[in-house]
């Protein structure tokens, strides 16, 4: 193994640069070349690819975002798009490959390692968390901490007009964002796509509340559990409290990594390039209850990870 690429892909996380560097700065230890590949599988088909150095990654292990650009690339789902990726790795001498990314981008991982034989490793990166096969994705954690930052003065408001507030947070169509930034903010209703909840319940539950003085409430809500705003319009409706709708969006994206995604990151970038050096490929490295591990790369989406319905169970009894 003489020349490895590495490529960041989807939706941006807030590490994926610290995990870049990781893959540079261990590939070169090894003394392989390193190079990278712009803009997700868009760059890889185009063949937008260039050297890295150990200069190439100075000074970013502090910045969200990837300084090789991310996109999504409906190509890199069908055959063809996958045979120019294919080539281009060829073209360009490159004996194996790290991807960074969500769930979709390790399906593409998995698409390019099995028609072209090459060694592809993944890495979990994704503020959804909805990878299986790790415990926690490179980014959940600082976007968590960032829609709990927001959550937190949003409270301030909320206190002063006796207002219902829903905040709508991202994580696609799973829940795993809205329940760990609901039960840290003491949210009073977490919503999740995973499990169903009743109108008529967290109303009356609202009216219990506001006759023991408690006037103005939190609810979180992923944005794959419906639509927020009706979801006040219905509230308002019932109860008639004043209801305020915050989309948090993208500025869950964005932001320098905490110390956890960072050393995900860290250790996963080591792993994944240690993997291809060690002729390892088809894997994506992850881990789980504090330790890093190595699944198969198919194992991302076909492994189903599971909502913590312990916890869900447990804001509802911190939250009464
Ligand atoms: P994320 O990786 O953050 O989950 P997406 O689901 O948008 O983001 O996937 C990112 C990219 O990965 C897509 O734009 C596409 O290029 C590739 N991809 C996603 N799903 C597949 C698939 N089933 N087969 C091949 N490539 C895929
Ligand atoms: O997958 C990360 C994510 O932020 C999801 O939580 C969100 O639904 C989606 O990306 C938004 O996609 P885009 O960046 O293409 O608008």
């Amino acid at each position: 193994m003489k020349r490895i690429a590495v490529v960041t892909s989807g939706g941006d996380a807030p590490g994926m640069n610290a995990a870049i560097r990781a893959v540079v700065r261990t590939a070169l230890f090894h003394g392989l070349e390193v190079l990278g590949v712009e803009r997700g599988y868009k760059g890889l088909i185009e063949g937008q690819v260039d050297e890295l150095t150990r200069r190439s990654v100075s000074g970013i292990v502090n910045l969200g975002g990837t300084v090789l650009k991310t996109a999504r690339c409906e190509r890199m789902k069908a055959r063809e798009g996958v045979a120019k990726a294919v080539e281009t790795l060829r073209k360009n001498g490159i004996e194996g490959v790290v991807i960074i990314g969500g769930d979709g981008s390790l399906r593409g991982a998995w698409k390019l390692y099995k028609a072209s034989g090459i060694p592809v490793i993944g890495i979990p990166a994704s503020i959804d968390n909805d990878v299986a096969g790790t415990d926690y994705t490179i980014g959940f954690d600082t976007a968590a901490n960032t829609a709990l930052e927001a959550i937190d003065k949003i409270r301030d408001t909320a206190t002063s007009h006796e207002r219902v507030f829903i905040i709508e947070v991202m994580g696609r169509n799973r829940g795993f964002l809205a329940l760990q930034v609901g039960l840290a903010a003491g949210a009073e209703f977490i919503l999740v796509p995973e499990i169903r909840y009743s109108l008529g319940k967290i109303c009356r539950e609202l009216e219990e509340a506001r006759k023991k003085g408690k006037r103005s409430s939190i609810i979180v809500m992923a944005e794959g559990a419906g639509d927020s705003s009706e979801v006040a319009r219905e509230i308002a409706r019932r109860t008639g409290y004043e209801v305020r709708v915050s989309t948090l969006g993208y500025v869950q994206r964005g932001g320098p990594p905490t110390a956890f995604s960072r050393h995900l990151a860290s250790v996963f970038g080591h792993e994944a390039v240690r993997l291809l050096i060690k002729g390892r490929g088809g894997l994506m490295v992850g881990m789980e209850r504090g330790r890093v591990v190595a699944h198969r790369l198919d194992y991302a989406w076909r492994g189903r990870k599971k909502l913590d319905r312990k916890l869900y169970r447990l804001n509802a009894i911190l939250a009464t």
